[in-house]
């Protein structure tokens, strides 16, 4: 095994504090609820865990709209939970990584109180506040720029008191901080100090490519070939080219780098939110001497077209984007996008965990998809994210939904009293921890039997990728280190497959279940022919290879 920062081995799980475990008995996962649950993510084998949002703050977007950085939300538990928690991981052998919000606070927070309450005061330009456009009356269309909101509306809301707009990239109740001003900056590297201070391990930072804008705050222009993306019709009607991603963008992660360099002890990291589809813009955040973040999420499979010339061509596309001496990241779902399952398929949900787990680079895992969890549909009354509200069809609940731990009430994940926040769903066979705990050929088995092999394999943590030619409707690929190669073959289709392989083998692991197809040897075909491993319909393979 190479010797790397920890965070280039791990695996990271995401766990949506709301929806992992209730131990209150609200309804809505707390911090206590996760370090009830170490054992079991322990059992499951993954390195860290990212947790969403848990500070202070009214909820219009679920955390994303804080309020006081540096204390927990009474919803989700206290400070001392906090440090217990990480005591606990810790001692568990997980670390824990914590969101970080530098795009926005909350319309309550105390700097923004400051800020809106005159034109003079000293916060006034800690968030980015403009006149109407000269001519315009207030009450019309004033506002400064065509900018908009991603959940959906203008960018830009007009503060009647001081007769100036704000602006907010999200919703109205999360104006943008202006990171051009140095005391912006500063507060914001003091709210990393203080946690990096109380001992994580490092932060997933919260739409990173919004923090610098065109300073003169230009129009954006319009698009004249829209393309169908996840955002509303109007957003995407434009280049979003002066609202995100200027390039002083790099500076503003290299200063927050230092931070995270200067912690004691160091080897902290940051994954940073940065979904552009250029890869040469994505591959700045690294970084000109790798010294910005150390990743920035790679989200180029997610929701993709899942055919294999297709996503062999992106993979290729991405490995050759990182730049030498980078490391990959690779995320196929989160709290953003539907679940896995959902959009790929429910046939092909262990296929695509064989996916994330295989490709080279780091790895995060959504909740509930070690089960193949699939989207829960919301009754509009029981509608909580406020995209959905706005933009109906937009929402994020179906993929939030609590977590499923056992086939009694409330899936195990609240107590029977509690009414959870989002339904639980229906009760599926099998599909809770519990029940696939005890089954070898289930999700969960396999999926765990996966991140063992992983942990101890040198070729899967830090081998070289190279596509194979695998034909239609199977995507293959091999991981090699000096002296050891792996292939990993998926059947993306419904229909058994045959897939030629460099030299004979032996199965490590099939998408089947822990322990099937284990051993079978891959050798040449009697007549002719190469070596050529059989899979049956979706089936994914890891073959070790007798010619590294
Ligand atoms: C990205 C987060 O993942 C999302 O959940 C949130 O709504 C926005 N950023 C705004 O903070």
């Amino acid at each position: 095994m190479i010797e790397r920062p920890w965070w280039q081995h791990a695996v990271t799980y995401e766990v949506y504090v709301r929806s992992f475990a209730d131990a209150s008995g609200d309804g809505v996962g707390d911090l206590e609820g996760v370090r009830q649950r170490l054992d079991y993510l322990e059992w499951l084998g993954v390195d860290a865990i990212w947790l969403t949002p848990f500070y202070r703050s009214p909820m219009a977007d679920f955390g994303y709209d804080i309020v006081d950085h540096t204390d927990v939300d009474p919803l989700f538990g206290t400070l001392g939970d906090m440090d217990r928690l990480l005591a606990d991981a810790h001692a568990h052998g997980i670390r824990v990584i914590v969101d970080y919000v530098p795009n926005h606070t909350s319309d309550r927070h105390p700097w923004f109180v400051e800020s809106r309450s005159s034109r003079t005061n000293p916060k006034r330009d800690w968030y980015y506040w403009r006149d109407p456009r000269p001519g315009s009356s207030a009450a019309s269309d004033g506002r400064p720029n065509n900018w908009l909101s991603l959940f959906g509306g203008p960018a830009w809301e007009l503060d009647p008191a001081t007769g100036q707009y704000y602006l907010h990239t999200f919703l109205k109740e999360q104006p943008d901080l202006n990171w051009r001003n140095p005391e912006v900056v500063r507060a914001m590297h003091e709210v990393a100090r203080f946690w990096l201070g109380r001992g994580v391990d490092g932060f997933r930072i919260d739409v990173a490519a919004a923090v610098a804008k065109d300073p003169e705050l230009r129009d954006n222009p319009l698009d004249p070939d829209p393309k169908p993306g996840q955002f509303g019709a109007e957003w995407l009607r434009q280049v979003h080219a002066h609202d995100f991603e200027h390039p002083d963008i790099v500076a503003m992660w290299q200063g927050f780098r230092r931070v995270l360099d200067e912690a004691e002890p160091p080897a902290r990291v940051s994954i940073a939110e940065v979904a552009s589809d250029d890869l040469v813009r994505w591959a700045r955040y690294y970084g000109p001497q790798l010294d910005a973040v150390h990743m920035p999420f790679g989200f180029h499979l997610v929701r993709a077209d899942w055919h294999a010339a297709w996503l062999r061509a992106a993979i290729t596309r991405v490995e050759a984007a990182v730049p030498d001496g980078a490391w990959p990241n690779w995320v196929l779902g989160n709290h953003d996008q539907p679940r896995i399952a959902t959009w790929a398929g429910p046939e092909r949900a262990r296929v695509a965990m064989l996916l994330l787990l295989t490709l080279r680079g780091t790895p995060t895992v959504y909740y509930g998809d070690e089960l193949g969890m699939e989207n829960v549909p919301i009754p509009p009354d029981r509608a909580q994210d406020p995209w959905e509200l706005n933009e109906p069809g937009q929402g994020r609940d179906p993929a939030r939904t609590p977590m499923r731990w056992t086939a009694g009430p409330n899936a195990g994940f609240a107590p029977a009293t509690a009414e959870p926040w989002l339904p639980v769903g229906d009760a599926r066979a099998g599909g809770d921890v519990e029940a696939q705990r005890r089954d070898p050929g289930s999700m969960l088995s396999f999926t765990r039997a996966l991140l063992r092999l992983r942990r101890s394999d040198a070729a899967l943590l830090d081998g070289a990728w190279s596509p194979l030619d695998a034909g239609d409707g199977v995507l293959a690929f091999t991981r090699a280190v000096p002296g050891r190669r792996v292939a990993v073959v998926l059947n993306l289709g419904a229909d058994a497959a045959s897939v030629a392989l460099p030299s004979g083998g032996r199965v490590l692991l099939s998408t089947l279940g822990d322990g099937v197809r284990a051993g079978e040897r891959v050798t040449r075909a009697a007549r002719g022919g190469g070596p050529a491993a059989p899979l049956a319909a979706w089936e994914g393979l890891i073959v070790e290879l007798d010619e590294p």
